[in-house]
């Protein structure tokens, strides 16, 4: 794998999944944006560590950034704070999302408003407006996080699967759209993975237990088993690879 810094833009980075990609992300030599409704500092401490905790990290080259990915207008601001800031754009990973249990029939339009809104329009508004730039520079890595649930279709989580589902198709549709700049388009879709939202949620009452039951890897999925994998599909040499959705769930799905 090459060593070229790159600038990435990882959405939902001030904790779980997110702070896990921003921190592997600078830890490789990227500067890092995080963008983020929650405040950031947890992510910004645990990358002026660096990976050890020793302190080698470079904490000047992340820059968190308050906005909310609904928002057309604080999603523009955010993406040329970062351009302003790092003076380029190369990688987006759209992981900022929700995924509450909702049993069907009293899943309200809201609820499945809300969550279409933050898990589509969000990745929708986030590389539209930073589109341009990954043009720009020739060269870039939109990822997408899903999940593994748009496998498996599990009955409590209908709305979230078919927002998951409709990134995959806008993985695939947006990957043709920018094959021609120099830009990939990938999906990854994580199984259950242990951080403090999905223990709160899905991971609740032994779930995470169930889950690993239910995998061919017998082990409860961690943010860090998702990082190489984002590392393989954001390096210089992957640039053939697009339009795809790399499951790592630990097995429960052989896509
Ligand atoms: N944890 C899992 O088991 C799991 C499994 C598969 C997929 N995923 C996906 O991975 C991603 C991260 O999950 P996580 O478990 O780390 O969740 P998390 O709740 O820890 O992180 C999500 C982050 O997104 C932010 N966010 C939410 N709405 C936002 C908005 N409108 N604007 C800006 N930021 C917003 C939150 O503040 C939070 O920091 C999600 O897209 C989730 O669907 C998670």
């Amino acid at each position: 794998m090459s060593e070229t810094q790159r600038v990435a833009l990882v959405t939902g980075a001030a904790g779980g999944l997110g702070q896990e990609f921003a921190s592997a992300l600078a830890a490789r030599g990227h500067a890092v944006a995080g963008l983020d409704l929650a405040d950031q500092s947890a992510t910004a401490g645990r990358i002026a560590a660096g990976p050890g905790g020793g302190g080698r990290g470079d904490g000047g080259r992340f820059l968190p950034v308050r906005a909310d990915v609904t928002d057309p207008d604080e999603v523009d601001a955010a993406v040329e704070e970062v351009v302003a800031r790092f003076g380029a754009l190369h990688i987006v990973v759209n992981n900022a999302g929700v995924y509450p249990p909702l049993e069907f029939e009293k899943t309200t339009l809201d609820d499945w408003r809300r969550i279409m809104r933050v898990n589509l329009d969000g990745p929708f508004l986030v590389s539209r407006s930073a589109l341009p730039h990954l043009k720009e520079a020739g060269w870039g890595r939109i990822v997408n996080i899903v999940s593994a649930v748009v496998f498996l279709g599990p009955p409590d989580l209908v709305a979230y699967t078919t927002s998951k589902s409709g990134l995959v198709g806008f993985t695939r549709a947006l990957a043709s759209a920018t094959g021609g700049y120099g830009i990939t388009v990938n999906a990854i879709s994580p199984g259950l993975v242990r951080t403090a939202t999905a223990a709160r949620t899905t991971g609740a009452d032994g779930g995470f237990e169930r889950v690993r039951d239910m995998q061919v890897v017998r082990a409860v999925e961690e943010p860090g088993d998702l990082v190489s994998t984002l590392l393989y599909v954001c390096d210089e040499g992957s640039g053939f690879l697009t339009g795809q959705t790399i499951n790592v769930d630990g097995g429960s799905a052989k896509h």
